[in-house]
């Protein structure tokens, strides 16, 4: 795994790079997915780059990618390795010249995640985790925070690009805001994920897509953080690639989250 997990750390570092030289040198081209949400230039040219890596390298795997193959489908069937990309997570962010960005890899067998990295070329942090084999940030291994209350505990969420469904998100929030010490709308899901692993965050929730998390919920996990869902997961769909309402955290106030999270969907 270690040789997969070096593979997909030097394609994170080769598309910041790339990601990077395009904000810094070129005029910023931008364009709507479905008309609500944000896509430039440089998201559709990182995911080529990653992907036809990959299709290089391992002509047999899979690969499920934001920009070329979303087929979310993807991600329930088990015949043969799966890679899971986000080109660039945060692209509001990366728009505005936020450093907030980051590439998200994730490579899974049979429906479980094994190695994650997502890289933030705007502040060179690399973090990474193979399963089994704990989390570093930039080589240095990291661990979540701790918390033990939520009352002094920092979270991040997010909301989608499609506004229809707010009701149920603006209660949860409400919620959590009594709850909690603040709240952080950083604008990366694959971040706010690795920020609870290495504690700069004690709790992220949101639904969200598994390019959004994959890689950040095993990193978070390999730290120590609990992962989960404050729903059920379907039947059959793997748990590692399912995201609505997803929940991690520091592990001593994950249920007491998940309890504030369920009423305050009920
Ligand atoms: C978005 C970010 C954001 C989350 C959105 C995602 P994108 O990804 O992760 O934090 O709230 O739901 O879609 O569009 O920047 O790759
Ligand atoms: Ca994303
Ligand atoms: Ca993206």
């Amino acid at each position: 795994m270690h040789t997969i997990a070096d593979f997909a750390e030097q394609l994170a570092r080769e598309a910041g790079d790339l990601v990077r030289h395009e904000r810094e040198n070129t005029t910023l081209r931008t364009d709507y997915k479905d008309q609500t949400e944000l896509v430039t230039h440089a998201d559709l040219m990182a995911d080529q780059m990653i992907t036809d890596a990959i299709r290089k390298r391992f002509p047999d795997h899979r690969i499920l990618s934001e920009e070329s193959q979303p087929d979310r489908a993807q991600a329930q069937d088990l015949d043969s390795p799966l890679w899971i990309i986000d080109p660039i997570d945060g692209t509001v962010n990366y728009a505005y010249g936020h450093h907030q960005v980051a590439v998200s890899i994730a490579y899974a067998e049979k429906g479980r995640v094994q190695v994650g990295v997502v890289h933030a070329p705007f502040v060179n942090e690399t973090f990474r985790a193979v399963r089994g084999g704990g989390a570093t940030l930039n080589g240095e291994s990291i661990e979540h925070s701790g918390a033990t209350t939520p009352r002094d505990s920092l979270f991040a969420t997010g909301f989608p690009y499609t506004k229809d469904k707010l009701p149920p998100l603006v209660n949860r929030l409400d919620a959590m805001i009594h709850k909690c010490r603040d709240l952080r709308r950083i604008g990366s899901a694959a971040l706010d994920i690795c920020w609870v692993a290495c504690g700069r965050l004690d709790i992220y929730y949101e639904s969200v897509s598994p390019w959004d998390f994959a890689a950040g919920r095993l990193i978070a996990l390999e730290a120590g953080a609990r992962a989960g869902h404050f729903s059920e997961v379907p039947e059959g769909h793997p748990e590692d690639l399912w995201g609505q309402d997803l929940l991690i955290s520091a592990p001593a106030i994950y249920d007491e989250i998940r309890m504030v999270l369920r009423s305050a969907s009920a």
